[in-house]
Formats: structure tokens, sequence, C-alpha cells
């Protein structure tokens, strides 16, 4: 039934775990639409024969429904729309929550390509993104010129990229395979052609590509000692290195002190109360807001003195400077309450861990 229906829609295949959602959600609603527009095509010509004018001073007589027949006519639509805004609202859920244990990818849209950078240190990437089967990948976006949107029909994924914030979406691929890219909101002359690929590999070969990959960059990037020997390396390196350039360090504490701005020290995924008594979550999104409208959102306590970064932060350094907080735990990164900040190669036949 799955099959048929998608070659009757041309639909292109599915290769995550979303795709059957969307998909049956697709033909129940399409299935449901169709029949009722066919009989309702049928049911006008049969009228339009039936009734129709057999003398010329005959006129339509008013028709007048019971009241069974309006609350069916009423009833039965809004029962079938109902149905599907629970399910589909079931799914937007589903599908904006990603799973606590998913491998993080920055992903920068400009004119007109796609780049990849993967949080827990890994190669850069110009328009080819290498992900395992079976586990879960957050991609967190953000655009350096205009609004671009990243769809992957195969993935059934499409998520607007704006310049100056950031979005995110996810997804687990269950096919290994090659899946195209393409940016779904226009974008300038090349829009059509601001293509990406997806490489879907299997889990062990993935990690022995990650390896290889890694050992490259430690060939080439000097990653500094004082990480532990872990893996974290470049990223965090290099937003470490932003953070002193920038001055960031003469406002923001690393040891748990709260100086003229808060500590970083835990900010990740702390709980904030702000000036105006509302709570937020330091995560991705709020620590880029931060850096880019420094005003916006000022933690109580503190005062609103930090100049705005806006266009002295390349999208890629905030990412940077983003993971270099996400690296400042003062516990374990196991004890981590919420989203998991490095990726740990999991087992394949581990399921994802809902939020
Ligand atoms: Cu980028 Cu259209």
């Amino acid at each position: 039934m799955n099959e048929l229906m998608g070659r009757l829609l041309w639909l292109p295949p599915q290769a995550s775990t979303l795709a059957p959602k969307i998909d049956s959600l697709h033909y129940f609603v399409i299935t449901v639409t169709m029949i009722a527009s066919t009989v309702t095509g049928l049911l006008a010509f049969y009228f339009f024969f039936k009734y129709r004018a057999r003398r010329a001073e005959q006129s339509t007589p008013m028709v007048l429904p019971s009241v069974k027949f309006e609350i069916a006519v009423i009833g039965i639509p809004m029962f079938f729309f109902l149905l599907w805004f629970v399910q589909g609202f079931k799914d937007y859920i589903w599908y904006t929550t990603p799973p606590k244990n998913t491998m993080d990818v920055y992903v920068m849209g400009k004119k007109w390509m796609w780049k990849f950078a993967y949080a827990g240190g890994g190669p850069n990437a110009i328009g080819v993104l290498h992900v395992p089967v079976d586990r879960p990948v957050r991609l967190l976006m953000t655009s350096r010129d205009v609004l671009h949107s990243f769809y992957v029909p195969d993935f059934r994924i499409k998520q607007d990229v704006l310049p100056g914030r950031y979005t995110e979406t996810w997804f687990e691929a269950t096919k290994p395979g090659r899946y195209q890219i393409l940016c779904a909101e226009y974008c300038g002359t090349w829009h059509s052609q601001m293509w990406g690929e997806v490489v879907v590999m299997a889990g062990p070969e993935f990690d022995a590509w990650m390896v290889e990959q890694k050992a490259g960059l430690a060939e080439r990037v000097d990653t500094g000692g004082d990480d532990g020997g872990n893996m974290r390396g470049s990223i965090v390196e290099y937003g470490k290195k932003i953070a002193m350039s920038e001055g960031c360090l003469r406002c923001h504490s690393l040891d748990g002190q709260p100086h003229i701005g808060p500590t970083w020290l835990d900010l990740y995924q702390r709980r904030e109360t702000l000036e105006n008594g509302e709570a937020v979550i330091a995560d991705e999104a709020y620590l880029t807001d931060s850096m880019i409208d420094p005003r916006g959102k000022v933690v109580k306590g503190f005062k609103p003195v930090m100049p705005t970064y806006k266009g002295r932060l390349a999208a890629p350094e905030a990412a940077a400077l983003v993971e270099f907080i996400k690296s400042l735990r003062s516990t374990s990164l196991e004890n981590l309450p919420s989203k998991e900040a490095t990726y740990e190669p999991a087992k394949p036949s581990q399921p994802a861990q809902r939020r």
C-alpha cells in the first residue's frame, strides 16, 4: 500500500524515520479529499441532469435540508479535519523535539552553497554532509546572507535557514546512500543550483571515516594540550581563541564566578532568569542571540553593557564560541542535564531517546 501510494504520488524514497510519518498522513489526507471531491463532482453532474429545467416557466423549488443532514454535512468534514490536525500536531511535536543523543552538525547556508562543521570536532565540508545510518543527527543552521531553506526530499525535512539566528532540525537516516539537498527558498540567481548531498554511511564505516578525518585534522591543526586528550579538538579550541581575541573573557569568567557578565562555566543548558522575570534555557539559539543582540535578553542582576557582535563574528566563529561554551562543564559530560554536546558513537541497535 505504502509503495503503491508512493508511486501514484511520484514521491521520492523514504530514507528517514520521519518520512513514513509524513507520508502516511499525506496518503490519508489525499485519499479522503480525492474521494470526497470525486463524489461531489459526480453528484454535481447527476443533479445537473436530474434537476434540469424541463419547461421554460419552471423554477427550482426551495429545498430545506433536515437537521440531521446539516449535522452530517458539517460534522463529517470537521471530524476529518480535526483528526488530521491531531495527527499532524503529534508528528510536528515529534519532529521538532530532537532526541537527546544527537550528533550535532553546524550548517551554514550562503549564496549558493551549504557548509557543514561537526560539533564534536572533525572536518568542515562544503556541499557534502556525511552522517551515519540509524543515528539521530541534529542540524544547527544559520545563514550568512539571505533566507535559504534546507530541504532533503528523501528525508521529508525542510527548514528555513535565517541570517542572524539559529534554526534547528534533525533526522535519522534509515538507509545508506546518497541523498540530494536542495534550497527551498528563493535566494537569488543560482538558487536552483544550491545543491548539496547527504552521504549516509553504515555506522562502523562512518566511525572509521570520522577517525580518519580527525587524524587528518590533527596533523594540520594544533589543537592545544589541555582538553584531556579527548576528541573535542579543533572547533572548541578555535572558539577559545576567538573568546580571547574578541575580549569575551574580560567580562565572562570560566571558573563559575560572576563578573561583569554571567560566567560561562556550566552556562550551556542553564536556566537563567531575565530582567523581566522570564526564564530562558541557555541553548545554542540563546547564546547566539546574545552575541548578536546582547541587550535583548539580559540575565537578571547584570547590566546591559555588552556591545553587539553583529557583523564582528561570522557564523562559524559564533558556532565555535558556542561549542567552546558547551565544553565548559564543572561536572563530566555524562551528567549533562539535557542535550548531549559531544558525539558518542552509539550502538546502532540503541533506540533514540526521547527528550
Ligand atoms: Cu539558497 Cu535558495
